[in-house]
């Protein structure tokens, strides 16, 4: 197992990554100039509002574009320092369920509808690790229990359908990390779950991670919901990333309005006062070039906004926003 020292390599490097989606002659910018590394141990969030972009960017980390009708225009993914992209799909589908696993909003969508929850354990035992089938069996019992499945002999030969939302989640977190992956990657695995139970799997996933060195990139369209297990966040709008750094320091001093409005609409946070939705929607891709891609929805937009299209500048280390008039801009953040 890697060490969690700064020196390290980052695990998972992600370098001006361009997705495109289409076909034929006709393709539609998705992603462009996405760059963000994971390193070992750590939590990453990929935050933004429904449609920025993240999951088209988990998918393409697996090597999963192409599936979809989406290719990698451009850029760089780079696993342990090998690149991914261009690998044969032979070697990309050893790195998937084994080194990188993935979660999804629907636990139902992790999951293999025939098999019984202690099955599908088990048979991830099986593949990845070689073992037997009792010891996978075992193996799969003692997942269970890990992730909090009570009665886990029991639980083990039911299907994925009897379980609650959370428990089938659970079960999905139980065969995503029965491989010992190093990165998890979990696209909204709390969203489609109500709150107390959200906090639950939440918790889960802080527990596994305090114990193991598992790296995640957690995705989420909620700040609120990252507060807690997100050491680092990327913040993306619009199929670009628009402002990156430290938790606490995005929470406290939020360089773009994008990310101060993300802020303002997270109601438990927000210091009780309603909630403040951003007005406006997201622009459809590839409608937007030459200008902010956020500045149609900005309170603090200028007329240059529209005329140019900002570039990503860091501020200090670890900290970049996408915003030209981050220098004479004092946005309201929130103190933990
Ligand atoms: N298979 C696809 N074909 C064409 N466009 C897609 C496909 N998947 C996603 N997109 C487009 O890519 C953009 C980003 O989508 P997505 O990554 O799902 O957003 P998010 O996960 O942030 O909500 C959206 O505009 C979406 O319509
Ligand atoms: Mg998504």
């Amino acid at each position: 197992m890697t060490e969690k020292t700064t020196s390290a390599p980052p695990l998972l490097e992600v370098e001006g990554l361009t997705l495109e989606y289409g076909s034929g002659r006709r393709w539609t910018r998705v992603v462009e100039d996405v760059s963000f590394t994971l390193n070992a141990g750590e939590t990453l969030a990929l935050v933004g509002e429904s449609g920025s972009g993240k999951t088209v960017s988990a998918t393409a980390v697996l090597g999963l574009a192409g599936r979809k009708g989406g290719r990698i225009a451009e850029g760089s993914i780079r696993f342990r320092g090998r690149e991914l992209v261009g690998l044969p799909e032979r070697e990309l589908r050893k790195l998937r369920g084994s080194e990188v696993s993935m979660i999804f909003q629907n636990p139902l969508r992790s999951l293999n509808p025939a098999f019984t929850a202690g099955e599908q354990v088990a048979e991830v035992a099986r593949v990845h690790q070689g073992m037997g089938r009792k010891a996978a069996w075992a193996r799969a019992i003692e997942m269970l229990d890990a992730v909090g499945i009570p009665d886990p002999e029991r639980r083990a030969r039911d299907y994925p359908h009897q379980f609650s939302g959370g428990m089938a989640q659970r079960l999905a977190i139980a065969a995503a990390l029965c491989s010992n992956p190093s990165v998890l990657i979990a696209d909204e695995p709390t969203t489609a779950l109500d709150v107390t139970v959200q906090a639950l799997v939440l918790e889960l996933l802080r527990k596994v991670q305090s114990e193991t060195d598992l790296s995640v990139l957690f995705i989420s369209h909620d700040l609120g919901v990252v507060a807690d297990v997100a050491d680092r966040v990327v913040v993306m709008y619009a199929g670009e990333v628009v402002e990156q750094g430290p938790i606490a320091d995005l929470f406290s001093k939020p360089a773009h309005p994008y990310t101060a409005g993300l802020l303002c609409s997270i109601p438990a946070l927000g210091r009780g006062e309603p909630l403040r939705a951003i007005p406006g929607t997201i622009p459809p891709p590839g409608t937007l070039s030459g200008t902010c891609r956020f500045a149609e929805r900005c309170n603090y937009r200028e007329a240059a906004c529209a005329e140019a299209h900002p570039v990503l500048t860091e501020l200090t280390d670890g900290r970049a926003t996408r915003c030209r008039r981050t220098a004479d801009l004092v946005l309201e953040g929130i103190t933990a």
